[in-house]
């Protein structure tokens, strides 16, 4: 619906292929994570999934106007809403998005489609302290306002991987400490681009950035990307791992990386980890395993991570969910009150526990 500007699409709709739709009719669908070929929109709305530019564009639910889905009764609720505003009694499709399947079944979804941008500028740049790297971040925020469309950081054990063990091509020289990939999406690139790399050049005159590489094509453009999606390689090269995608406040990141080596190198023989992630979301990832093992101390990685996130008052899961791996530690970040919530809102939907069960905690169950 172009008067709209939405798309209305089926809940088994890959997301790759609703990209490519709105390209197509000269719309864009900001969603973006690297499993996009496989993925189906409907996980992604039960996971609320988040991806490289929720710094500009949100999450998924936000993307979201519209929503039908089936409950345990059989009960179907079409509510295809167009609508940007309609604040008529409660907004019900939140509680489905981001639920991980356990409150109802999504069937289809309008989704909220964007202008394609005119143009698209990245910089890779090269930092010498996470001070830095905060300070660069505020800077973006204000020289590029809106336009600011991804602000991802890689610590130096995540780009040894990615560039050493991955092989991915460094577009600069090295080593430093963190690397940032910045992306603008501008309107045109006659006077975007110039301003994007006014903006680079104003940010290492003023010391912030070491060292930075300004893509000059689409192809830089994906070399750029390459050192990010790197992760995505890590899985086939470490073997057994855990992966984790926590939300921290920004600021504390770096000092969180610090504690985190520190508390897995006690409790985790030959400990290893690496730290990249969203930062401008408060979106950190790491991965981490015990190098040589032959069978992964999952459970002892997992909480020594989680107990530094509770004691840094993150969250143990910024965009992946909680599923059934990171349902003991549900309580480091929700209070008591707000899980028992969560368990009468289950109850009353799905009093026979049959949505997806076991995910997010234990449900208490109607005989
Ligand atoms: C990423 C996925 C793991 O950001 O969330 O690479
Ligand atoms: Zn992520």
């Amino acid at each position: 619906d172009p008067a709209a500007s939405t798309m209305t699409v089926r809940a088994g709709t890959p997301l790759e292929v609703i990209q490519r739709a709105a390209d197509e009719a000269g719309f864009f669908i900001p969603l973006d994570l690297g499993a996009r070929g496989s993925c189906q929109i409907g996980g992604n709305l039960g996971t609320n999934a988040g991806g490289n530019r929720v710094i500009r564009y949100g999450m998924a639910r936000e993307m979201v106007l519209g929503l039908e889905y089936v409950l345990t009764d059989g009960t179907l609720i079409t509510s295809l809403n167009k609508m940007i505003k309609n604040n008529a009694g409660y907004d019900l499709k939140q509680l489905f998005i981001g639920s991980e399947g356990t409150l109802g079944v999504i069937t289809r979804t309008v989704l909220r489609m964007q202008p394609k941008p005119g143009c698209v500028n990245a910089a890779l740049c090269g930092m010498d302290s996470y001070a830095d790297v905060v300070a660069l971040l505020g800077a973006a925020r204000r020289g590029l306002g809106p336009m600011l469309s991804a602000f991802e950081v890689m610590w130096a054990d995540y780009w040894h991987e990615a560039t050493v063990t991955v092989g991915v091509r460094s577009p600069v020289a090295g080593p430093h400490p963190f690397y940032v990939l910045i992306e603008s999406q501008g309107l045109d690139e006659a006077i975007d681009g110039p301003r994007f790399q006014a903006w680079i050049e104003s940010q290492f005159e003023a010391g912030l950035i070491a060292d930075a590489a300004v893509s000059q094509s689409m192809g830089d453009l994906a070399a750029f990307w390459a050192t990010r999606d790197a992760c995505s390689e890590f899985g086939s090269r470490f073997g057994p791992h855990v992966a984790f995608d926590i939300g921290l406040p920004v600021a504390k990141m770096d000092d969180f990386t610090i504690a985190c080596r520190a508390r897995l190198a006690e409790r985790v023989p030959n400990a290893f980890s690496v730290y990249y992630g969203h930062i401008g979301d408060g979106n950190l990832h790491l991965v981490a395993l015990s190098k040589g093992a032959v069978k992964q101390p999952m459970s002892d990685i997992s909480a020594a991570v989680y107990e530094t996130v509770r004691d840094f008052g993150g969250t143990v899961s910024a965009e992946h969910g909680i599923g059934i791996l990171k349902k003991p530690y549900l309580g480091y970040t929700r209070s008591p009150e707000e899980i028992a919530l969560m368990r009468r809102i289950k109850a009353a939907l799905d009093p026979q526990g049959i949505l997806n069960p076991g995910k997010v905690f234990d449900a208490e169950v109607e005989k």
